[in-house]
């Protein structure tokens, strides 16, 4: 496999391993992924999250779907179905178990070879999302050096929403790909990192990758961003998504609207970065037509972190009578959006412009 998939890999029995993302920033724990049932639950549970990496899994999921029936492809149909709606919202899901199936109807190989051919597969697709990973990471810190350069910037204060780095997509996510593009190239860069209630995907996850990344940034609430918009304290707004429709709407971690809409207010370039995978063409109206996963209130009412003496802990913050409801994601409208930053180039957030460049793929 390409890059250095941190987020994801292969042991020398061809399991999946993965990075359990529900104990980080404090623990550093592995997952092996022997099984279909066993990658829906990781899944499902946010061992691992962020629309590449689930698409990455999912991928690898249907190999080993693949390996357990023996290569049969009734048996296989059937568990790739079940990992295909293991989550609603990010269609890198879908995505990936459509392609994959479509290798192994298109094949003759049956068995073990099918297996093999599967395996190729999920690994391709990984190398795919690295190498798109980095054409976003390039036109990315093009925009922020032209932004930089336009307003006469020494230095640049980028906030971002949820994860969407490598633990979201192999090999530097989308979002982040750009930021970690732009330090190379020597920008004195500050990310305003939303902390991502109910999960906490900033503050555990994005706040976690940019300090090992020796990236300077500051762990807001998720209610801070439009104050420092207001006060010329953000240069520019970038984001991934899980799901954008063909008129440029896009589906990202609960909050992102907010922003969009506050990074408007304050006139501030507000960005997507995504790759082709994360289209999904069939979706005109992504506002009307994209499926919002919603989650346990569990995640809303309670929260876990270390104590003062270093030890795990979950807690409650609600009382038990209170009833809460727990939206994982919302719309950002393409009318809010700068721009969509994909592994093609720099596009308009609309149906014009998303059918003309990715016309080969609709
Ligand atoms: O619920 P999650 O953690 O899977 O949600 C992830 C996000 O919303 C990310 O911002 C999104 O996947 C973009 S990163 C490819």
């Amino acid at each position: 496999m390409q890059g250095k998939y941190k987020a994801l890999w292969l042991d020398n029995q061809n399991n999946l391993v993965v990075l359990d993302q529900r104990f980080l920033p404090f623990e550093e724990k592995t997952v092996t992924l022997t099984n279909a049932q066993e990658s829906i639950e990781a899944i499902k549970n946010m061992t691992v999250r962020g629309a590449g990496v689930i698409g990455n899994v999912a991928g690898f999921g249907v190999y080993l779907a693949c390996r357990e029936s023996g290569g049969e492809l009734k048996k296989l149909t059937l568990l790739a179905k079940q990992i295909r709606e293991s989550r609603p919202t990010a269609v890198n899901l879908m995505w990936a178990v459509d392609r994959m199936m479509k290798v192994a109807r298109d094949s003759n190989a049956k068995g073990k070879a099918l297996t093999e051919l599967l395996l190729k597969e999920a690994i391709e697709i990984c190398d795919e999302d690295c190498r798109r990973s980095q054409k976003i990471a390039e036109y990315g810190a093009d925009i922020i050096e032209e932004i930089m350069r336009q307003k006469g910037l020494e230095s640049f204060n980028i906030l971002t929403h949820c994860n969407a780095g490598w633990l979201a997509i192999v090999d530097e996510g989308t979002a982040l790909a750009p930021i970690y593009e732009a330090k190379r190239r020597g920008v004195d860069i500050h990310v305003w990192v939303d902390e991502t209630r109910p999960r906490n995907q900033g503050a555990n996850l994005t706040a976690w990758e940019l300090s090992k990344a020796d990236i300077k940034h500051t762990v807001i609430a998720d209610n801070t961003g439009g104050h420092l918009m207001q006060n010329g304290m953000v240069d520019m707004v970038i984001t991934g998504a899980d799901r954008v429709a063909r008129n440029g709407d896009s589906a990202n971690k609960i909050g992102t609207y907010l922003k969009a809409l506050s990074a408007k207010d304050n006139g501030i370039p507000f960005y997507i970065a995504l790759p082709a995978s994360t289209f999904d063409f069939e979706i005109l109206d992504g506002v009307k037509e994209i499926p919002i996963e919603i989650r346990s209130e569990d995640e809303v009412k309670y929260m876990r972190g270390i104590n003062r003496d270093g030890e795990l802990e979950e807690f409650q913050i609600v009382q038990s009578k209170s009833p809460a409801i727990n939206y994982g994601f919302d719309v950002t409208p393409a009318r809010l959006i700068t721009a969509l930053i994909t592994e093609r180039g720099v596009c308009e957030a609309n149906t014009e412009a998303i059918s003309e460049m990715f016309e080969d793929l609709i």
